[in-house]
């Protein structure tokens, strides 16, 4: 796994836009695993920036997001779909047909997972799958547990992931219960992987990263199983 300890959060986006601008100049036509979250906000911000300065183009990027809560709907602004929208696709110039989030508004949650794992085997790697990492070292909705869903499939969100993201929500009891979601390989196919981990709340999971023992209760400590890990993170993620 590769370090990239920066010293600020702004430092920490620089570094991660950088390395998708370099993907994206020497393969235009390259695919995103992308991920929600406050972690990649800054990233998401440099990207815009980049591509209002003409330094960036993504007419030829496909892009797959890791999950959305279940059940929600995509006018909801605290779905995913939103969220990528306001944050980013409103912005820079990805095409509609190819951007993929998955839905939360479908009635059969099970063949919406299966037909969008279905379409990232069809579409090919991802060449670069950004992600952020939960307090209790979930990647994407792949929550700590005695076994791991490989595959996209629907999922429980635990307690401290409901807790950690009411923030966002109005009250706790309007975090959806429920979330569609990657699988630790649909993940792990990814040819590259980008974490970013920044605030003294990820220090636990960080340095779980580091360690030599990969458990399913740490989920995040399977991505010591892939060769290609880039982590950013600040002093408060590594150090705590
Ligand atoms: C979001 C996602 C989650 C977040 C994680 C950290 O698409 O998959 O795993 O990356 O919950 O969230 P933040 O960045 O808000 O601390």
């Amino acid at each position: 796994m590769k370090l990239i300890l920066c010293k600020t959060y702004e430092e920490m986006s620089m570094a991660a836009a950088d390395e998708i601008s370099a993907l994206v100049a020497s393969n235009p036509c390259c695919t995103l695993g992308l991920a929600t979250g406050s972690t990649p906000i800054g990233m998401y911000r440099q990207l815009i920036n980049r591509y209002k300065k003409g330094e960036i183009d993504f007419s030829g990027v496909t892009t797959f997001n890791l999950d959305e809560y279940y059940p929600i709907s995509r006018e909801n602004d605290q779905s995913y779909y939103h969220f990528m929208h306001q944050n980013l696709f409103d912005y820079v110039n990805v095409p509609k047909e190819n951007i993929h989030i998955p839905n939360g508004e479908v009635s059969d949650p099970e063949t919406e997972c299966q037909e969008y794992e279905n379409l990232l085997t069809a579409n090919g790697q991802i060449d670069l799958q950004v992600l952020g990492i939960g307090q209790n070292g979930h990647i994407g909705f792949n929550e700590p547990d005695s076994s791991l869903w490989a595959l996209t499939h629907i999922t429980d969100l635990t307690e401290s992931t409901i807790q950690a993201n009411s923030r966002f929500f109005e009250k706790e009891e309007d975090v959806p219960k429920r979330a569609l979601t990657m699988g630790m390989v649909t993940i792990l196919k990814s040819k590259k992987i980008l974490l970013l981990a920044n605030g003294k709340n990820k220090h636990e999971a960080i340095s779980a990263l580091l360690d030599d023992r990969i458990t399913t209760s740490v989920p995040a400590t399977l991505l010591k199983t892939h060769p290609d890990v880039v982590l950013i993170c600040d002093g408060e993620a590594y150090y705590g």
